[in-house]
């Protein structure tokens, strides 16, 4: 689980850790790394990974055993408007949500199981874009190409995403800026069913793809039905 130090990740370490899962968290430190397993749980292992280090990835992937599922969660937001865009800071979250995530898939290859899975996490900003999103939406883009590249190319190990929109009581929402509240407000009403999707729904989706063999090369968007309005 690259990306299991904090929010959706964490939760579905959590989680898989209660089904039975022998969970490793990866993250950018040590410490922060270290901690989050112990908040999952006793057999729960932690280690680094910067997904902009490709060494790193490397290390953090060859310490794994044998993989059925490998979960890429990890971002790092750069959220500003164009006429403040940085190249450097917009360049580096794209490469980790791109690159660092096809290198992980890369060296975990040897390690799948036959009946392995991938699932990564892109955003709704792909086709929603939000006020300063042009580099996460560039990113959410890129990740379903992917994924449809991948699909086939390591196949039989199938390759999902999915594609969360607003999760109401995830951290990068309850912690967003003041002005960005009422647009989280607004989003909920407009949403057919009249709530911000939670993080229980995105674990719940992400076991979905886990387990249903039949499922590949698939987005699923868990977003309460917006993407249709
Ligand atoms: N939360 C939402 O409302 C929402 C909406 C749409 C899409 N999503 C997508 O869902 C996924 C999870 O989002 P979240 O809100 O749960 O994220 P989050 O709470 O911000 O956590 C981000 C995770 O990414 C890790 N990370 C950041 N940079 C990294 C790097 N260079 N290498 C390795 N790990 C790195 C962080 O670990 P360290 O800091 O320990 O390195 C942390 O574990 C993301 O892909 C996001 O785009 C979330």
């Amino acid at each position: 689980m690259i990306g299991g130090t904090r929010g959706l990740g964490l939760e579905l370490a959590r989680a898989a850790h209660v089904l039975g899962a022998r969970v490793t968290v990866g993250g950018r430190d040590r410490e922060v790394a270290d901690e989050a397993a112990r908040s999952v749980g006793e057999e729960c292992r932690a280690n680094v990974c910067d997904l902009t280090d490709w060494s790193s990835i490397e290390t953090f992937i060859s310490a794994c055993g044998p993989i059925d599922h490998l979960i890429l969660t990890a971002v790092d937001r750069d959220v500003r408007p164009l006429t403040d865009y940085r190249p450097e800071e917009s360049a580096r979250a794209i490469l980790m949500k791109t690159v660092g995530y096809a290198t992980a898939i890369h060296h975990a290859l040897p390690r799948f199981r036959p009946n392995a899975s991938v699932v990564m996490f892109g955003g709704l900003s792909a086709w929603r874009p939000a006020p300063g999103s042009t580099t996460l939406s560039t990113a959410n883009s890129a990740i379903i190409g992917l994924m449809n590249s991948l699909a086939l190319e390591v196949a039989p190990v199938r390759v999902n995403t999915i594609v969360p929109g607003a999760v109401g009581d995830s951290a990068a929402t309850l912690n967003a800026p003041p002005e960005n509240r009422g647009a989280f407000e607004a989003l909920r009403t407009r949403t057919p069913t009249r709530r911000l999707v939670t993080t229980k729904n995105v674990v719940a989706a992400t076991f979905a793809l886990l387990d249903n063999d039949g499922i590949n090369a698939l987005p699923l968007v868990v977003d309460g039905g917006i993407i249709r309005t």
